[in-house]
């Protein structure tokens, strides 16, 4: 039996300037939250190739490119566009309520 989702705050709408990944910390998980082309998407802020943090890297063309080695993570699947890293990075369902964003990070994928 799968839970429904269940949708946590993660920071207010306005505080997403486009294309400027937000680091987000939602029941232990980290989530990087990018508001970009008119959406908000929420993908787990680890890269899967080393342990750092896609938040600081930049966003083009709906891709969060990780700074350290380059890889580039789609933010609708969290596939990677190419090496070093092979493997996605789960991505998380977005809600707009008003002027804030919620984000479910319980659901499995
Ligand atoms: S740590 Fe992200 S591509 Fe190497």
């Amino acid at each position: 039996m799968t839970a429904a989702p269940t949708f946590v705050r993660a920071c207010a709408l306005e505080e997403l300037a486009e294309d400027t990944p937000k680091r987000v910390e939602l029941d232990g998980t980290p989530v990087c939250v990018v508001r970009t082309e008119g959406e908000v998407f929420a993908i787990n802020d680890i890269c899967s190739h080393a342990n750092v943090s896609l938040a600081e890297g930049e966003v083009e063309d709906c891709q969060v490119e990780c700074w350290l080695h380059g890889s580039s993570f789609d933010l609708r699947t969290g596939k990677p566009s190419g090496p070093p890293a092979t493997r996605p990075v789960p991505v998380y369902p977005v809600k707009i309520e008003g002027d804030d964003v919620l984000v479910s990070v319980t659901q499995e994928s």
